[in-house]
């Protein structure tokens, strides 16, 4: 099909034409992309050099990639010559490359670091999977790339906590980040439908906090059937490694989320004590906001969220922890003697103060240990230090509130970003899935969101990033789970890195072309964009 698609314009367009629109295929969209003369071919029997021994494992990693297309995996060398030449050039900047597809110089990357040329690789990986390929003979049109993004922070969040997903499924999720060229992982891990990290100090959590007793069949609100079936699981510690590694073999960050005051109820199961009343707690078998948080008098609260904390801090070393902070009801703490104790001893005004001490001491304890945190934009609401990013989700409105008080921002507002809900204006008439019906995000609506919106450009400062969310209560397999992600992470890829040379119409020509990717690739991607459904 990609190779019909190519004859057809080859046939149908002049040399120039089909130069320039071959050049211009890839997602997210390069800064600049200038067609030259000429044609380079590739195959198994091409020789990848790695000027930098630090350059010689996203080599391998790209051999692989392509040893499928190939027929055969080419050789990495740090000697002698290679087809696809791979260096490191200073004067770039850290996520910046360079890739020259040239007659007289073959394939060449530069990057500003590894990581920048990892993502000239990706880049190459899309077009070798777009240009004709006759028995393993990849034929290149010259091209001239040079390209780096507008936002540092470009993210994705898997919830595994609703359902549970496999390593493996986990790390496919990481391919298809890298793939993206997105970078960071946000890896939502606590909940009150499942504990999802084995604590070596706490294995109850693995035991109680980690199972549910039955899982709701349905939409929440109106269903009162339940499958009456144990569910859940935990990701062992071993395993977490082993998911930060292939991560950061990918140069991807990986931000574990460990929320708090809210969403605790398995916390709460497993430990009654650090709730307000002590108890008993069931670990959520539907979906909603439970009313039983973390109690935030008890000074046990805090040992225990430090003790996690430091195991926490063991296996991931990237600088941000996220802690929450979202739909948690004051309820409980209104009627609880040691939160209004608190209240008072610390002259706070009213329990939205109590969230901030919260969240403020652990924020305290975690900068004492090098690290910063990240909370949902419900952590404004008391007041916020100086050093908390916010993560909007409630719309925008909260990341534009903490820019102009000169916090830092990631932008994922529900109305762009939360891909748990539907794809097409009909879900009903288009055969879509059992999801979240608040209103359709569709490829083009999760293209269209701007991070700067309502901002001016000293307030833009604080925008670090986009990302997008995929909470799973109604994601049951990672088919599913797939579905939901692709293609719209595309669109959201665009923004993170294309901000400012985005054209949504030539993106959905390039889709058309990433989609041969997506099937290379065997990823599971949601139809309706591909057939002309929005
Ligand atoms: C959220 O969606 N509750 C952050
Ligand atoms: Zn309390």
């Amino acid at each position: 099909m990609k190779r019909l698609l190519l004859i057809i314009i080859a046939t149908i367009c002049s040399i120039a034409v089909y130069a320039a629109d071959y050049e211009n295929i890839i997602v997210p969209r390069p800064l600049s992309c200038q067609a030259a003369d000429g044609e380079v071919e590739v195959s198994y029997k091409s020789k990848i050099k790695a000027c930098n021994p630090e350059l010689v494992a996203p080599a391998k990693l790209f051999a692989k990639d392509v040893a499928a297309l190939l027929g055969g995996n080419m050789k990495v060398t740090t000697k002698g010559k290679g087809a696809i030449t791979l260096s490191l050039l200073e004067s770039l900047g850290e996520e910046e490359y360079t890739l020259d597809i040239l007659p007289s110089t073959g394939i060449t990357i530069k990057g500003g670091t590894p990581r920048a040329v990892f993502y000239g690789l990706q880049s190459l990986l899309q077009m070798v999977a777009a240009a004709p390929n006759s028995d393993g003979v990849i034929t290149l049109a010259a091209v001239k790339i040079a390209d780096k993004p507008h936002f540092s922070y470009r993210g994705g969040m898997f919830d595994v906590c609703r359902h549970i997903f496999t390593v493996d499924e986990v790390k496919r999720y990481i391919d298809i980040l890298a793939l993206h060229k997105l970078n960071k992982f946000h890896w939502h891990l606590t909940e009150d439908q499942g504990w999802r990290i084995e604590i070596k100090r706490y294995p109850e959590l693995s035991q109680v906090g980690a199972y549910r007793n039955q899982t709701i069949v349905g939409k929440n609100r109106s269903s009162k059937t339940y499958d009456d079936t144990r569910y859940g699981g935990v990701f062992t510690q071993d395993e977490v490694r082993e998911v930060v590694a292939y991560a950061a073999e990918r140069y991807i960050d990986v931000i574990p989320e460990f929320e708090m005051p809210g969403h605790a109820v398995a916390a709460l199961t497993t430990y009654p004590h650090l709730g307000c009343t002590g108890g008993p707690y069931e670990v959520w078998t539907r979906w909603g906001i439970s009313k039983n948080i973390f109690c935030a008098g008890k000074e046990s609260t805090f040992e225990f969220i430090e003790n996690v904390l430091t195991e926490i801090l063991d296996l991931f070393p990237y600088k941000y922890i996220h802690i929450g902070g979202d739909e948690a009801p004051r309820d409980a703490w209104k009627s609880c003697p040691d939160c209004q104790k608190r209240i008072k001893e610390e002259g706070l005004k009213d329990e939205h103060q109590l969230q901030s001490y919260f969240m403020e001491r652990v924020e305290r304890w975690l900068n004492e240990r090098g690290r910063s945190i990240i909370g949902w934009d419900e952590i404004l609401q008391g007041g916020i230090s100086k050093s908390a990013t916010v993560m909007s989700w409630r719309g925008s409105k909260g990341g534009i509130a903490a820019a102009k008080l000169g916090n830092d921002v990631i932008m994922t507002p529900n109305t762009h970003c939360y891909i748990d809900y539907y794809q097409t204006s009909d879900p009903q008439a288009n055969g879509e899935p059992l999801g979240n019906g608040r209103f359709p995000i569709t490829l083009r609506k999760a293209y269209s969101l701007d991070p700067y919106d309502g901002l001016n450009e000293s307030q833009q400062r604080h925008i670090k990033g986009v990302q997008m969310n995929l909470w799973t209560e109604y994601i049951a397999t990672f088919d599913h789970f797939q579905h939901m992600l692709l293609p719209r992470i595309a669109a959201l890829c665009e923004t993170g890195w294309s901000y400012g040379n985005k054209d949504y119409d030539d993106f959905a020509r390039r889709m058309h072309i990433l989609r041969g990717l997506y099937d290379y690739k065997g990823f599971v991607y949601a139809p309706y964009f591909f057939n002309g459904i929005e």
